[in-house]
C-alpha cells in the first residue's frame, strides 16, 4: 500500500518521473526486544509492554535480577488505552505515549541506584540529567529489594 501512495506523492510533485527511495522508518532498538512484561495503568489509562536487552533477558532467564546486571537495559513503552473496535471487552493499545529506559550501570550512576533513567525520541536513547533522573529514581525507591525496579518478569 505504502508503494502506490509514494508514487502518486512523486508524481504529484514533479513533473520528472523519479525512483525515490522510501525513507526507513526511525527504528529504535527496543523494538528488537523481548518481553518481560505487560502492565496496565488504571490512574493514567495506559497500556505499556516492559522490554529487554538481551543482558535484562538472560538475567531474567537465570534468576539474577537482584541486582540486575549492568548494560541491563529495560524498556517501558506505554500507548493510550483504546477499546477494542472490534470487540468492545479488549483494551488495545491507541496512541502511543512514550518509551522509557532504565539502563544499569553501577559506575556511571551510584547516585541512583545504579541506575539510569532517559528515554527514547524515535530512534535515539536520552538519558536524564542528575534532577530529573532523582524524580523518577524517588518513585521506584519503594522497590529497593527488587534492584529499584516494579516488574516481575513473567516472560523469561
Ligand atoms: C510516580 C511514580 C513513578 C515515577 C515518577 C517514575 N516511575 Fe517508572 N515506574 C513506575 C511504576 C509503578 C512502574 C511499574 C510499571 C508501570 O507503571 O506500568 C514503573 C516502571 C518503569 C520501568 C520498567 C521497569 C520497572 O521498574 O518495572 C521503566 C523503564 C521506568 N519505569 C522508567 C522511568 C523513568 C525513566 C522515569 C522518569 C522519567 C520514571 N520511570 C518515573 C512508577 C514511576
Amino acid at each position: 500500500l505504502l508503494i502506490p501512495a509514494l508514487a502518486l506523492f512523486c508524481s504529484a510533485s514533479s513533473a520528472e518521473p523519479t525512483v525515490v527511495a522510501a525513507k526507513k522508518q526511525d527504528h529504535a532498538e527496543y523494538k528488537d526486544w523481548l518481553a518481560l512484561s505487560v502492565s496496565h495503568r488504571l490512574d493514567k489509562k495506559l497500556v505499556r509492554i516492559i522490554l529487554g536487552n538481551e543482558k535484562a533477558i538472560a538475567a531474567a532467564r537465570s534468576g539474577t535480577t537482584t541486582p540486575w546486571p549492568d548494560g541491563t537495559i529495560l524498556a517501558k513503552v506505554g500507548w493510550k488505552e483504546r477499546v477494542s473496535p472490534d470487540w468492545s471487552e479488549a483494551v488495545i493499545p491507541g496512541e502511543f505515549a512514550s518509551a522509557e529506559a532504565m539502563v544499569k550501570d553501577s559506575k556511571k550512576y551510584p547516585e541512583t541506584g545504579g541506575w539510569g533513567f532517559g528515554h527514547w525520541e524515535a530512534d535515539k536513547l536520552v538519558m536524564n540529567d542528575k534532577e530529573k533522573s532523582a524524580v523518577c529514581f524517588a518513585c521506584h525507591l519503594p522497590m529497593k529489594a527488587k534492584d529499584y525496579v516494579f516488574t516481575t518478569p513473567v516472560l523469561q
